[in-house]
């Protein structure tokens, strides 16, 4: 039988024998295989490993401020912190279709993580918190309806490495890495984290991506999460965002007629992301978010909820 605690031991072992008295470069994301990953490796090796933690502009509300408080103020772990922001939102200034800024922000990670690299000089191995599901995805044995939207998590790396890979959980399912987590002391906050896409908010501001657009659909994401964890249905959601609709609709504040954008919930439950079914949020869940979405956030006066099941919707809307 698997057993966690041999797995943790056996691992750490394995990573100090492989590592020696090299160096790790980890590319941190704040999401739960990364994160699991990194401590996972701090463990084995302390400082030796260095963490990157890219902030594209594309993270949620407080995220960035987050991950650094957890992983560098907490841990005490080696992180390199680089807001890359202006970067990201250059590139994918006037793009509009989503495989193109999937690209682009896929390209663009690489380059602001080579920049970085060559900042702080020569490592041996790259850890990443790729998942078997990962692995079997990026392989593609499924045929071309596999690539319905390129990942980027793997497959992603640049031609000429010049470094090995470490990745301590190429052989696990998500449920087992969260178990590791838990395992390993690390809060629930991160461990239960819900996954997010690696092109992050930009897939999720649909159409043209700019500060102001992000910066809406943050606030209305922001209130969409509060309401679920107090709800106590956080758990039992296997991905919950708001997405910024390209539209703006007609609305009335006060005595004043406003023309503002439309924002869709989405809420799906899932085992593995492949297949998914449409949160059942009661009512007056629903009501409370929308209530709150369109008397806080600016720019936003309509709320609609996504009952779309996957297949044939996406959970993603790009
Ligand atoms: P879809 O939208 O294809 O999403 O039903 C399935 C799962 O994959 C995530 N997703 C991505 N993750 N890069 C990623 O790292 C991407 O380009 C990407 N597109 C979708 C999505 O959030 C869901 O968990």
């Amino acid at each position: 039988t698997w057993n966690m605690a041999n797995f943790i031991d056996s691992k750490i072992e394995e990573i100090r024998a492989t590592v020696g008295d090299r160096q790790v470069l980890c590319a941190l994301s704040g999401g739960v295989d990364s994160s699991v990953a990194a401590i996972l490796i701090h463990r084995a090796i302390g400082d030796r490993l260095t963490c990157v933690f890219v902030n594209n502009g594309l993270l949620r509300k407080n995220e960035p401020e987050a991950v650094v408080k957890t992983f560098r103020d907490h841990y005490q772990i080696n992180l390199h912190y680089e807001d890359a922001t202006e970067r990201f939102l250059e590139k994918l200034s006037g793009v509009t279709d989503p495989e193109r800024k999937r690209k682009i922000i896929g390209n663009e990670f690489i380059y602001v993580f080579e920049d970085v690299k060559r900042q702080l000089g020569s490592f041996d191995f790259l850890a990443q918190g790729t998942l078997y599901p990962d692995v079997i995805e990026s392989v593609s044995v499924k045929g071309p309806s596999a690539v319905i939207k390129s990942h980027h998590n793997v497959g992603g790396l640049p031609e000429n490495m010049d470094f090995e890979l470490l990745e301590p959980f190429r052989e696990l399912f998500k449920d087992e890495v969260r178990l590791v987590g838990l395992e390993l002391g690390m809060p629930e906050e991160i461990v239960h984290r819900h996954p997010f896409p690696g092109p992050g908010l930009g897939i999720r501001v649909l159409g043209e991506v700019t500060k102001e657009r992000l910066d809406v659909l943050r606030d209305a994401d922001h209130i969409l999460l509060e309401e679920i964890k107090m709800a106590g249905l956080y758990r039992t959601i296997w991905q919950a965002f708001a997405v910024l609709l390209p539209v703006n609709t007609v609305g009335v504040m006060g005595d004043e007629r406003t023309y503002e954008n439309a924002c869709a919930l989405r809420a799906v439950s899932s085992v593995d992301g492949m297949t998914a079914d449409w949160s059942h949020i009661p009512y007056e869940v629903l009501g409370r978010i929308s209530n709150r979405i369109i008397n806080e956030v600016h720019g936003i006066n309509r709320v609609v909820y996504d009952i779309s099941s996957k297949p044939p919707g996406t959970i993603e809307w790009e």
